[in-house]
């Protein structure tokens, strides 16, 4: 734990240019979750005394995410120094011995190498700052990290302003700071924009120290995964695939079988029980539960769901938010469940549709029965009793309500309320006229005939 008092600045208002996109950069999503979010979380559980999130417009959605931490503008954004000074009134200045810049770009830093990069700045040689560095197997556009014979880091240079030898260096900035708190005001009051790019660079606080005699540091990262920053599309989907694997890890060591791994896409707040299976193919959107011994096959697509112990899903069915299914309860082919509670032990097995429903224990759902649940204005509720059986093609036109062990009859058409234990059907009686199909046949058979002919 840090004794020492720590602020954690967040810098999320850059227009995320390269990401070519109307949403903010840092509102982009990996495994469900928007980017700074993932950040938050690492820096939440380190429960720093104050966290300050800079973001380029106090009504974005960022402002939402991150409302538990004291928000900074800065409109334009002018740059990574720019951005952290806009953070600087809000400090709570006469306490704070730390301050840790991070980006919102960044989303796998981890505690361990935050902590490691704090003590650092608590160590004998007192450094004004420690730079996180990693060594990506392709530098491109990263800040580069240029140190002097002893190892003393000396400055960092852009890749946009750095020339070829610079650019061989293979030590690159993955932008994480630490500043010793009394020193960081003037360090970042020094920050100029005479650059490529006319930004203020947070990376020129570097030099700015050493003029002055301060100490810097670097420490290194072995893991470039865990700093790479996004800044384009296909960041994000290389991000989107290192998360993935990771996720599947964690869930095969919690007991789940997932039969092909590379084929399911997990939420970063899936929740899965032990000893589930995972067929091939199944998507899992956000706030998805899954207790133990579930079985999930192959083409299931879930959110906001929580399938209860026993269950089988699928395959291809989809739960849609909302969507609880019961112990040892079996949702077949081609069934939708949208916000609907199916208690235990129902079947579901074919082609339905069930919303705005409440579906009491062991009830039999027949194949292609659907929930009429709306009528383009209002949405209705429909009530099935424990035990019901609602035979295949009903129609249940809601507000409804299915008495317990009541029967439906197959391809009925339902808009009242029918008591417990009764037979309900709307069905017109067939007629029946003997021989008129070979009759037909024939008829039908010597007209063509004779248009041949
Ligand atoms: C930055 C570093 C680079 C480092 C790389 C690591 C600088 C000048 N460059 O480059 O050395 O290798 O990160 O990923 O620091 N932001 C603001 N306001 C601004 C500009 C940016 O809040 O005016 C935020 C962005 O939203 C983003 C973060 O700062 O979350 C980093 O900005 P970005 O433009 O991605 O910097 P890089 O070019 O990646
Ligand atoms: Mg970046």
């Amino acid at each position: 734990m840090n004794e020492r008092n720590l602020a954690v600045i967040i810098l999320a208002a850059g227009k995320g240019t390269r990401m070519n996109s109307k949403m903010p950069k840092v509102n982009h999503k990996l495994a469900g979750r928007p980017l700074i979010g993932h950040l938050l979380e690492t820096i939440q559980s380190m429960s720093p005394d104050q966290v300050i999130t800079v973001i380029s417009d106090e009504k974005s959605d960022i402002a939402k995410l991150a409302s538990d931490t004291t928000i900074a503008l800065q409109n334009p954004p002018l740059g990574t120094g720019h951005a952290a000074a806009a953070a600087l009134p809000l400090l709570k200045n006469n306490c704070i011995q730390e301050v840790l810049v991070a980006f919102g770009d960044t989303p796998f830093l981890t505690v361990e190498t935050i902590e490691r990069m704090l003590e650092r700045l608590r160590g004998p040689s007192e450094p004004a700052l420690v730079v996180l560095g990693f060594r990506p197997p392709n530098a491109m556009e990263y800040g580069r990290l240029v140190t002097d014979e002893s190892g003393q880091l000396k400055k960092i240079v852009e890749a946009r302003d750095a020339s070829t030898r610079i650019l061989e260096i293979d030590l690159c900035n993955a932008g994480i700071m630490a500043f010793d708190g009394a020193r960081f005001p003037d360090l970042l009051g020094a920050i100029d924009n005479d650059n490529e790019t006319g930004e203020y660079y947070l990376t020129d606080a570097v030099e700015i120290a050493r003029t002055q005699g301060w100490n810097c540091i670097s420490i290194e990262t072995d893991d470039p995964n865990e700093v790479m920053g996004i800044n384009s599309r296909a960041d994000l989907a290389r991000a989107e695939a290192i998360l993935q694997r990771k996720l599947r890890s964690a869930a095969m060591d919690n007991g789940v079988t997932l039969i092909d791994p590379e084929t399911v896409w997990l939420c970063s707040d899936t929740e899965i029980g032990q000893d589930v299976t995972v067929g091939p193919n199944v998507w899992f959107g956000p706030g998805v539960v899954v207790q133990r011994n579930v079985e999930i096959r192959p083409f299931c697509h879930i959110e906001g769901a929580t399938i209860e112990e026993g269950a089988i899903i699928g395959p291809f069915a989809r739960l849609r938010p909302g969507a609880q299914i019961g112990h040892n309860s079996h949702i077949g082919n081609f069934v939708e469940i949208k916000k609907s509670v199916l208690k235990d032990k129902v079947n579901a097995n074919h082609l339905s549709y069930i919303g705005d429903s409440f579906v009491g224990s062991g009830a039999n759902i027949g194949a292609g029965t659907i929930t009429c649940n709306y009528n383009g204005f209002s949405k209705f509720q429909t009530e099935i009793g424990e035990g019901a059986f609602i035979g295949s093609n009903t129609s249940l036109i809601a507000p409804i309500k299915i008495g317990k062990g009541a029967i439906t009859g197959a391809g009925s058409t339902l808009s009242e309320s029918i008591p417990e234990n009764s037979l309900a059907m709307t069905r017109a009686k067939a007629t029946i006229k003997s021989g008129w199909a070979e009759e037909f046949r024939l008829l039908e058979g010597a007209k063509v005939k004779k248009t041949k002919d």
